[in-house]
């Protein structure tokens, strides 16, 4: 290679001119280096069967992961199932104990449902829990599904940003707020009329 040193190129910007130097030789190994270490990587993991270096085949890995991904949901559906307050039937509850369980949740620092919906459910953030008015509807199941899943996309996580609560949790929490229906707070956030639908 032969090695030009500080050569003006013709060309000119603004009075900014540049030289037409050599890579220096320490990049340009470093370049090569990498090219071939990518071609080492792309015969390690995509083409062996099972690779000289690393784990097992990223195919094979992946199938792995997938089948303990099962079986831990499996497992945990198994124990949710049989811990207290889990697999409960989703029915609306109206007793006044469990309605008082879900606004402890409902008003506890844990799952911060007041600092969005306001304390009296009228909405601030989020829109108003005691109108007729439902983004995601109004049954039982459909509220119990908005506390569960949220709509992160809209700001609200899972539970409210809380650790998880259990199914018996969630139920009380919804039925809570559904006993709010027609409470009619001062200052309600009004309904979103492009998106809102009456409750049947
Ligand atoms: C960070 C703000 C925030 C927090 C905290 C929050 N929410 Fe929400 N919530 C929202 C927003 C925003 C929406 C509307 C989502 C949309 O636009 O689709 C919503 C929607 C809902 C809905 C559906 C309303 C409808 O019209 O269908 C329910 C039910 C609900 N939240 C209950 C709760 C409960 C219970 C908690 C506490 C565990 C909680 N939220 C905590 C912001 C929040």
């Amino acid at each position: 290679m032969t090695r030009k040193r500080d050569e003006l190129l013709e060309h000119e910007a603004d009075g900014i001119r540049e030289f037409d130097n050599d890579m220096p030789r320490w990049w340009l190994y470093g370049f090569y280096f990498t090219i071939a270490l990518s071609v080492a990587y792309f015969v390690n993991f995509h083409v062996l069967p099972s690779p000289v270096i690393g784990p097992a085949n990223i195919q094979a890995e992946y199938e792995a992961e997938m089948a303990a991904a099962a079986e831990m949901k499996a497992s945990r559906a198994a124990a949710n199932a049989s811990a207290p307050g889990g697999a409960v039937e989703i029915v609306l509850l109206t007793d006044a104990g469990s309605l008082d369980k879900g606004r402890e949740i409902y008003e506890s620092a844990t799952h911060p449902c007041a600092a969005c919906h306001k304390p009296d459910l009228g909405g601030l953030v989020g829109p108003n829990l005691t109108d007729a008015q439902w983004l995601h509807g109004c049954a039982i199941d459909d509220v119990v599904t908005s506390i569960k899943t949220g709509f992160p996309l809209q700001g609200m996580l899972p539970f409210g940003g809380g650790p998880p609560l259990n199914d018996e949790q969630v139920l009380q929490l919804a039925s809570y707020i559904l006993s709010r229906g027609g409470s009619a707070p001062a200052d309600a956030k009004a309904p979103d009329p492009a998106r809102d639908a009456p409750c049947p």
